[in-house]
């Protein structure tokens, strides 16, 4: 099939290069011509393990093109797919239409012959329907339908994701658009569920997803405070709870509150539609300002650790939101680098992707060390907020000679604690007894 894909984000440019490697041809288009220059180039705007080499492979086999202007492929496609940003809106946090409707405004014109036109970002209940008026009303004549092909990727999984679906859902009022569809995903159709749903109910399922996802990490955030307190170790709790098929043993891991450009974005504006429809949906609220509760208590404790010291110089490991990206959206550490910043703490940084993207939230206020060990230097608190392997496998005699005080707090449960206790440090983690 021929496709345009709108948005060059984590998900449409995955979502372009793995149609393309499915044998589909896809044109990816986007407003911003300079980085459409650069993907012509092969260079990425983000960090995913094999993104660039499999977007490499298929433009050169010509499988996958770039554009700025939408005019031709739009023309051209049986599919569309608009994978355009839904950021919160500053003051609700509603989910922000404004790139979707004038992305549907742009393509409406340069429809030619029947064309589908999906929806991958995720977006509000009745969006659908919202385009599908958009399109109708500035050109009477297309003969389109509108589908929602929600995205359920990880970022650090992306590509592994895309070619490993637990599922593919389908949001489609008509069989001739899910017909399209079922083309589309024909790769698939022995590998995983296509799941076809009425339309709303693919918007909704999305949020719902991702809604619960967060739910299930702030229990599980809840519950290692519960064992902190009753000397309990969260590692046998998770695993005698996540044996349960029903409970399911995956995002049982505790740590310093959920991040990203998802799980914070998505909740509020579930939240916020659940308030619109004048449903009571406490769950999610209590989740919110519990996860956003959980970074200031995390600041809290790591400040508590270096209380009594004169001038404490504090060592942050991991600054991404979690380990396998570059992103620093809604990254827990840079919430809690904030807090400790208003408390005038002296800090020094390290992550070993996320050190760019870090410097254009923090600037000079942080210094960013060369590796992780220099990050350590004369320090009386090593805090690790990101699971990176390499914080794993640390080589702990150098961490302690470079220590002024030898601390670790471990708000992700990197370290083998009984190692750490015998050289010497004090440890903490998270829900460890
Ligand atoms: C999420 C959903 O998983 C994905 O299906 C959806 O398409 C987009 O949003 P992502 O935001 O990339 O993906 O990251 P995810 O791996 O879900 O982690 C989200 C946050 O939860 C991270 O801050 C992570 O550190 C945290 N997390 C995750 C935990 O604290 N504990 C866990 O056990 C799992």
């Amino acid at each position: 099939m021929k496709i345009a894909v709108i948005g060059t984000g984590y998900v449409g440019l995955t979502t372009g290069v793995g149609l393309a490697e499915i044998g589909h041809k896809v044109v990816c288009i986007d407003r911003e011509e300079s980085k459409i220059n650069k993907l012509k180039n092969g260079q990425l705007p983000f960090f995913e393990q094999n993104l660039e080499e499999l977007c490499g492979k298929n433009s050169k086999n010509g499988r996958i093109a770039f554009d700025s202007d939408m005019k031709e492929a739009v023309g051209n496609a049986d599919l569309i797919i608009i994978a355009v940003g839904t950021p919160p809106h500053p003051i609700t946090k509603e989910a922000d239409m404004k790139y979707i409707h004038a992305a549907a405004t742009e393509l409406a014109d340069f429809l030619q012959g029947y064309t589908v036109v999906a929806t991958k970002s995720t977006v509000p209940v009745g969006t659908g329907d919202d385009i599908e008026t958009l399109i109708k009303k500035k050109n009477p004549k297309a003969d389109f339908d509108v589908v929602s092909l929600p995205e359920f990727l990880r970022e650090g999984f992306a590509v592994h994701d895309f070619f490993h679906p637990d599922r593919i859902i389908v949001g489609a009022n008509s069989e001739r658009a899910f017909n399209v569809i079922k083309n589309l995903y024909s790769y698939f159709a022995d590998k995983t569920k296509i799941l076809h749903v009425q339309r709303r109910s693919a918007e909704t399922i999305k949020y719902a997803a991702n809604a619960f996802l967060a739910m299930k990490i702030h229990y599980v955030n809840e519950l290692a405070d519960f064992c902190e307190k009753t000397d309990v170790d969260i590692f046998e709790v998770a695993q005698g709870i996540g044996a349960d098929t029903r409970i399911g043993d995956k995002f049982l891991q505790p740590g310093p509150g959920y991040g990203g450009s998802c799980f914070p974005k998505d909740t509020l504006a579930m939240a916020y539609m659940a308030r619109q429809n004048n449903v009571e949906m406490g769950l999610i609220n209590t989740v919110i300002q519990g996860n956003n509760k959980r970074k200031k208590d995390m600041a809290e404790r790591i400040l508590l650790s270096v209380k009594g010291i004169e001038n404490p110089k504090i060592a942050v490991w991991g600054l991404a939101f979690k380990a396998g990206t570059d992103d620093c959206r809604e990254s827990p550490a840079i919430d809690i680098l904030a807090q400790l910043l208003e408390n005038k703490a002296n800090i020094c940084v390290y992550d070993p992707k996320a050190m760019e993207k870090a410097k254009i939230l923090l600037g000079n206020k942080v210094s960013f060390a060369e590796n992780m060990y220099t990050a350590v230097q004369g320090a009386d608190v090593l805090v690790i907020l990101t699971e990176w392997q390499e914080f794993k496998e640390t080589d702990l005699e150098k961490v302690a000679g470079a220590m002024r005080t030898k601390t670790i707090l471990d708000f992700r449960n990197c370290l083998d604690k009984e190692k750490v206790k015998a050289g010497g440090f004090a440890y903490r983690g998270i829900g460890r007894k």
